[in-house]
């Protein structure tokens, strides 16, 4: 392993976050955990001897010089604030081509005034979701390091989105998945299905897929792409900068974000700590990480149980002990939010740090909270998987609180593509008590106050016409 001393004077190495460790490696070592103790790891750079601009209006110039993938990719043409690859190393598939909208109507159900709410949709990305930002980053480094078996733990997105970089790059990269059974929406199945995923269908949950799939990595040295691989959150870092980019550069006054593995809320942290460091911002924005309440660790951890990152040193005894009683009462995390169905998140130490530095704050929401706001976002714009509006269900809890003030300008990440998850949409919408029934009410949703009910009319000229008449409302 190298030291300390010979490797802190490259231009990017790695580093364990635990401030009684710190030990550093080269950014061409591939580990997934510190060698040493055995914590996370950081991507840090020695920003004094990188050109980074001197204003975040530096990145405007890219936009003319569309043809080049490293100016078109959403990701890359922010390559100044990650750089630990060589241009030519990019793995890039066009990623990272978001919108942040302007959410008026879905303002008004989340309390705030006209103009304060946006919604950063991810879904546009490739495989539909914001894994995408990571991926191209975490290929980079693979492609660096020669590796080519690369796998991952899933609730559907990441495993999605491993499996087209795979299959839409020409590096011989191999995808290898490990699922939980029956936990996986069929959109995101569809999707490793299709691009040819070796794919493991673990009979547990998300969090055995995971601890697995970390112990299998290790053994046959295949290159784990999840979020704990630090280049992961390098590439969604730049989340918050296209966010920034379509405000002008000023920065929001919230972020808010659904918490599942944490790697977003990490990322996100981390962005802003760097940008606030190199003085390209002048304040960080509040953080909210909002969990699902059938997966709230986060929640409990934070909420209840008092744990703060304390300086890189948070309270081991607290984490300990909660998974602990979670393990003796044979908790499993349960949501209709399948994608962040998560009790063990890999990154919770991080998302401390983010939510230290970013002056955060953690709810959980309901499951009946998540699925009417999904049918809001989608009735006032882009539509979401039920996971992403955990993000505008909790801006609107917090709002109720009084924590976000009616005035306050509001970003809500809807991390991922409405189809990816047909089936809840559907229940929720369908009016089909067997189908609500066995999707939504055995998870606690009775209602469906926000439901898009199709009409069922006989193939008649005048029953047809009598229908829509009846149902056209006033608009
Ligand atoms: N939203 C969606 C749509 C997700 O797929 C995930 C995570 C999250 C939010 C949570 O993000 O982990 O950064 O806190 N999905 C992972 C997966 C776990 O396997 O696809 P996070």
């Amino acid at each position: 392993m190298s030291t300390t001393t010979s490797v802190t004077t490259d231009l990017a190495y790695q580093q364990c976050i635990n401030p009684d460790c710190r030990t550093t490696f080269p950014v061409r070592q591939v580990a997934f955990a510190c060698p040493s103790c055995g914590d996370l790891i950081d991507v840090v750079y020695n920003w004094d001897r990188l050109p980074v601009p001197k204003s975040l209006k530096h990145f405007e110039s890219k936009w003319s010089k569309r043809l080049d993938p490293l100016c078109f990719s959403g990701v890359w043409r922010f390559h100044e604030l990650l750089p630990f690859a060589p241009s030519e190393m990019v793995v890039t598939i066009g990623e990272g081509q978001t919108l942040l909208q302007p959410a008026n109507k879905l303002a008004e159900f989340v309390g705030q005034n006209p103009g304060r709410l946006y919604l950063q949709y991810e879904g546009m990305n490739p495989s539909g979701s914001f894994k995408d930002n990571g991926m191209t980053a975490a290929f980079t480094h693979a492609r660096m390091v020669g590796a080519k078996r690369v796998a991952c733990a899933s609730t559907g997105n990441t495993s999605a989105a491993l499996s087209v970089y795979c299959s839409a790059t020409s590096y011989g990269f191999q995808a290898i998945i490990f699922i939980g059974s029956g936990k996986i929406a069929y959109g995101k199945l569809a999707q490793a299905l299709d691009h040819g995923a070796l794919t493991l269908q673990i009979i547990g949950d998300f969090d055995d897929a995971m601890a697995r799939v970390k112990q299998v990595a290790d053994r046959l040295n295949i290159y784990l792409m999840n979020s704990v691989n630090p280049f992961r959150l390098e590439g969604q870092k730049t989340i918050m900068y296209r966010v920034l980019e379509a405000l002008g550069w000023e920065v929001p006054d919230w972020i808010v974000v659904p918490g599942g593995n944490l790697g977003n809320s990490s990322a996100f942290g981390k962005a802003f700590l760097e940008l606030k460091h190199l003085g390209l911002i002048d304040r960080i924005p509040r953080l909210a990480v909002i969990n699902a309440a059938g997966a709230r660790t986060l929640d409990e951890l934070v909420g209840r149980h008092h744990l703060t990152w304390n300086d890189g040193l948070p309270d081991a005894q607290i984490t300990s002990g909660y998974y602990g009683s979670m393990d003796a009462s044979g908790a499993k995390a349960d949501t209709i939010a399948s994608a962040i169905e998560i009790n063990r998140p890999v990154n919770l130490k991080k998302c401390l740090r983010a939510l230290d530095a970013c002056n955060g704050v953690v709810r959980h929401v309901s499951d009946q909270e998540i699925m009417d706001a999904k049918a809001q976002v989608g009735a006032g714009g882009m539509g979401c998987e039920p996971a992403s509006a955990a993000s505008v269900a909790g801006a609107k809890r917090l709002r109720e609180e009084g924590v976000i003030g009616p005035d306050e300008r509001v970003v809500c990440i809807l991390t991922a593509h409405q189809l990816k998850d047909p089936t809840a949409t559907v229940a929720y919408h369908s009016g089909d008590p067997q189908q609500f029934e066995k999707v939504l009410g055995s998870r606690g949703i009775h209602r469906a106050e926000y439901s898009n009910k199709p009409f069922v009319v006989a193939n008649d000229m005048e029953d047809i016409v009598r229908a829509l008449l009846q149902n056209f409302g006033d608009s």
